[in-house]
């Protein structure tokens, strides 16, 4: 129980990494706000999360609309009394090198996975504040360290979550809220299905993460745990790679 008595909410928690923390949250104790503009699939983490006696509400967003982020942190507060971690985990992927990216591309892109974070923590920081500190973890990815053939707007927008982490820290290290990054590299997920192409290409992919295979949806649930736990108290604004060693070369 490392998240005993905590409110966390979790975006992009219909899918993939994000219904992976968000069952995990459960299990370790914290009430969840499952937050996705995938309303079926949301539903369905928080039923997964009831069946084993965990606490779960859903709400319904879209991360890169401010009125939506602000109703995801009033829901944490209604439901459950107070917010203490919120992991802003939701994004989308677009694979086109910049000649090709179409500008509503470029901007959905930025809007829902860099707007987003921006907009989750703006609304959540005050309640933070109020309950006397907090943790923010938002997935960046290997591609906000290195960069991605073909990853333009991703490779962009997740950069510029892992330096909007760094500044987040630094702002607000004083009120005891806590900002971390997580990086992960392929893990195979929903999202990452849609974007492969061949076998031959999936085995490339493999290829590049030194320990030999992708990761697992889990895996960068427990490196969130640990973020959002007491056991990282003296932990704010680094961007921590889950990725088979994919950026150690
Ligand atoms: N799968 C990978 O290999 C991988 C690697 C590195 C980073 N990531 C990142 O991990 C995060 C989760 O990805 P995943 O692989 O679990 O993908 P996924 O597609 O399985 O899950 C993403 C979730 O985000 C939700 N979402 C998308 N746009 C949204 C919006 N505007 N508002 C609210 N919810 C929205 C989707 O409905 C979905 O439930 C993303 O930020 C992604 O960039 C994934």
């Amino acid at each position: 129980m490392r998240l005993a008595g905590k409110v966390a909410i979790i975006t992009g928690a219909a899918s993939g990494l994000g219904r992976a923390s968000a069952t995990l949250f459960a299990e370790q104790g914290a009430a969840v706000v499952v937050a996705d503009c995938n309303a079926a699939g949301a539903q369905e983490t928080v039923t997964q999360i009831r069946d084993t006696g965990g606490r779960a509400e859903f709400i319904e967003i879209d991360v890169a609309v401010a009125d939506d982020a602000a109703a995801m942190v009033a829901k944490a507060v209604a439901c459950f009394g107070k917010l203490d971690v919120l992991f802003n985990n939701a994004g989308i992927a677009i694979r086109k090198p910049v000649a090709d990216l179409d500008e509503d591309d470029w901007d959905r892109c930025i809007d829902i996975n860099l707007k987003g974070v921006f907009l989750g923590s703006k609304y959540a920081i005050p309640e933070m504040m109020r309950g006397g500190g907090g943790s923010i973890i938002n997935t960046a990815s290997i591609y906000g360290v290195v960069a991605g053939r073909t990853r333009a707007a991703y490779s962009a927008s997740k950069g510029g979550i892992v330096n909007l982490t760094r500044s987040m820290a630094l702002d607000y290290a004083s009120h005891n809220i806590r900002v971390n990054c997580i990086c992960p590299g392929f893990v195979e997920t929903p999202l990452l299905k849609k974007i492969l192409g061949t076998k031959e290409e999936f085995q490339a992919l493999v290829d590049m993460h030194p320990m030999g295979r992708l990761g697992r949806p889990i895996e960068t649930a427990y490196a969130a745990v640990y973020l959002a736990s007491d056991e990282a108290a003296f932990t704010t604004g680094i961007a921590l790679p889950v990725d088979g060693g994919y950026t150690a070369g």
